[in-house]
């Protein structure tokens, strides 16, 4: 079958050939519609991500929509190294049949960024905390709009969205949320929250970044109020290590977690799946997104503007 290909960690991936998969239990045979270009695909074809298996030449892509002989339309994942769902065909584990009407360009695109706040953000509401102020770290790529729109939709009263990029802090500001530049002092952080103690942090970036928020969060003086803050480690593109200072724990009751493959249950993943989806087909939520046939595959992987990349077989 054709497919994208890459030959060895760090390599641009070529259009060619590569064998079809056989499917082994459980897994379904599917014809590929429409896969997505996410971060993840990128780090795991690198050999960068701590899923990453090192077998090469592998084809990349960690989901997608397709379908199988059925002739019905799903949400496909769970493919098995060295397969991706960048090829014409797939062997998949995971396949959710996708609401009547939804696109399937679009539901590739987005339902991988739009699930890493979706889930820590129903899992805190699942919990009875308070939703309040919520704060996204990293508002400016695909995930962090997504999670603007999604922590606003579950009951947020305030967003704050944090990000490099002023332009596309405009679109942040356009979501509803308040804008706040990394490469402002912490005190713009303080006055952005104007006085509000966040109930959920939604990190994409930690490293330095999340050192400037803590720093932010850490000047909160003598206040007896009992602050509960819970930070999800959801991405590393500011660093994969941060100093977590000492004073933010002692002033206030905060929670650090990671969410994603591994500290995600799959229950919860497949329980929320068709919800997100839906959501995705009535278009309440949305996020841009490139479509590139397969035979451009190069192309596709140079792009670094701000829409999420969607591949399509020729
Ligand atoms: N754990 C999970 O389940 C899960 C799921 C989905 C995504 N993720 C992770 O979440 C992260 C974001 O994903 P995405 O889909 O939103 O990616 P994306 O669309 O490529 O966006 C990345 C954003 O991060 C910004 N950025 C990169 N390096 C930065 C830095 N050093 N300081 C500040 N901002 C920086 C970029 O800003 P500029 O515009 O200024 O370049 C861009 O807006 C990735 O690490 C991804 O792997 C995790």
């Amino acid at each position: 079958m054709r497919a994208a290909v890459i030959d060895r960690a760090g390599a641009e991936p070529r259009y060619g050939d590569f064998p079809e998969p056989e499917p082994v239990t459980g897994e379904s045979l599917s014809r590929i519609r429409a896969a997505g270009l996410h971060p993840l695909v990128r780090s795991l074809a690198a050999g960068a991500h701590y899923g990453s298996e090192g077998v090469y030449p592998l084809v990349p892509g960690i989901d997608g929509v397709g379908t199988a002989s059925d002739g019905v339309l799903r949400y496909l994942g769970l493919v098995r190294a060295p397969w991706g769902t960048f090829a014409e065909r797939v062997a998949a584990r995971l396949g959710i049949p996708l609401p009547p009407g939804a696109d399937p360009e679009v539901i590739a695109g987005t339902l991988n960024p739009g699930m890493s706040s979706w889930l820590p953000l129903r899992s805190h509401v699942r919990e009875g905390k308070d939703m309040g102020t919520v704060v996204v770290l990293g508002a400016t790529g695909i995930a962090g709009r997504l999670a603007v729109q999604n922590a606003l939709a579950l009951g947020a009263e305030r967003v704050v969205g944090i990000g490099r990029d002023e332009a596309r802090l405009a679109d942040v500001r356009a979501l509803g949320a308040q804008a706040v530049r990394l490469a402002d002092r912490p005190s713009a952080i303080v006055s952005a929250l104007d006085g509000a103690s966040p109930s959920l942090i939604l990190d994409f970036l930690w490293g330095s970044a999340a050192e400037q928020l803590w720093s932010a969060l850490a000047a909160k003086g003598f206040d007896e109020k009992p602050d509960h803050t819970v930070h999800v480690e959801i991405g590393a593109l500011a660093g994969a290590s941060a100093a977590l200072p000492a004073a933010l724990l002692r002033s206030r009751a905060f929670t650090v977690r990671g969410s994603g493959a591994g500290s995600a249950s799959l229950a919860e993943i497949m329980a929320e799946l068709p919800v997100f989806m839906e959501r995705v087909a009535r278009v309440e939520v949305s996020a841009p997104i490139e479509v590139f046939p397969l035979s451009r595959i190069a192309e596709a992987w140079a792009y670094r503007g701000p829409r999420r990349v969607v591949v399509v077989p020729d």
